[in-house]
């Protein structure tokens, strides 16, 4: 299982912060936003891991991470998105690494304070196709959302959906089979000029090929100034800091 992560796009929703700096620089609690995503994944056990930037600052990731050594990794890799297109185009410049493997991909600003293991070992049992990680929410309107059946089938994904189709977001947890690259191929630019990752997941759920499991720990994204503060109030609330002893070590407090 290879690592996605994806820390590019404009990060027009947290302007000015944005402007000169990649959102997923800006501090939450106590570290860089990417520490988390890629704490996560390192969590869950995925050691080859590539970071998708673009946009702002792409040089700094490498001065920031480097190999990856303070999370115990080996190496870590980079590509470059030279144009904002969306998630799913950044996720078809990390083919040549993930190549015939299977990858979780994670978007840089979403935070969670518990465990992906679970869901990973249950996609690494699934036969083939995706998954994703769904998460209730009180504002369906910001996000991708799931319709669901009474029965709890997943119908469709709705990207920012205008009318109420219920209240299970996705969040920015994604695993593909190596089937995702001619996948994504197939897709068009959405309105807003994006190859969306919800019309991904679409066609696999179109195959029959979409799981979803509800995420159980607390979640949020950190593109809007309103999220970012609540991502940050998890991090403090919920102690992310000291229950993850694999953390990189903080500067000591005088
Ligand atoms: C992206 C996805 C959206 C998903 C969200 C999770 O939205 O397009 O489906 O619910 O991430 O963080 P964006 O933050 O790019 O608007």
């Amino acid at each position: 299982m290879k690592g996605v992560i994806c820390v590019g796009g404009m990060g027009t929703r947290l302007d000015p912060m944005t402007r000169v700096i990649n959102k997923h620089l800006l501090p939450v609690g106590p570290y860089p936003m990417v520490y988390y995503p890629l704490q996560t994944l390192v969590e869950a056990g995925i050691r080859d891991i590539i970071l998708v930037t673009g946009g702002n600052n792409a040089g700094m990731f490498l001065e920031l991470l480097g190999t990856g050594k303070e999370f115990g990794l080996a190496h870590l890799h980079y590509v470059y998105q030279q144009s904002a297109l969306g998630v799913a185009d950044a996720l078809r410049l990390a083919e040549d690494f993930v190549d015939e493997d299977r990858c979780v991909v994670m978007l840089g600003d979403n935070i969670i304070d518990g465990s992906i293991r679970p869901y990973v070992e249950e996609f690494e049992r699934q036969p083939a196709g995706a998954k994703v990680l769904l998460k209730h929410v009180d504002e369906p309107r910001r996000f991708g959302v799931a319709e669901l059946a009474a029965d709890g089938k997943l119908l469709r994904i709705v990207e920012k959906p205008k009318e109420y189709i219920g209240n299970y977001a996705q969040t920015g947890i994604y695993m593909y089979d190596a089937e995702v690259w001619d996948l994504i191929r197939t897709l068009k630019l959405s309105e807003r000029g994006q190859y969306e990752i919800t019309d991904l997941n679409n066609r696999y759920l179109e195959r029959g090929l979409l799981t979803y499991d509800i995420l159980e720990c607390n979640w949020s994204d950190a593109g809007t100034p309103e999220s970012l503060f609540r991502a940050t109030l998890l991090v403090r609330e919920h102690n992310i800091v000291d229950a993850n002893p694999n953390m990189p070590k903080l500067a000591e407090e005088d």
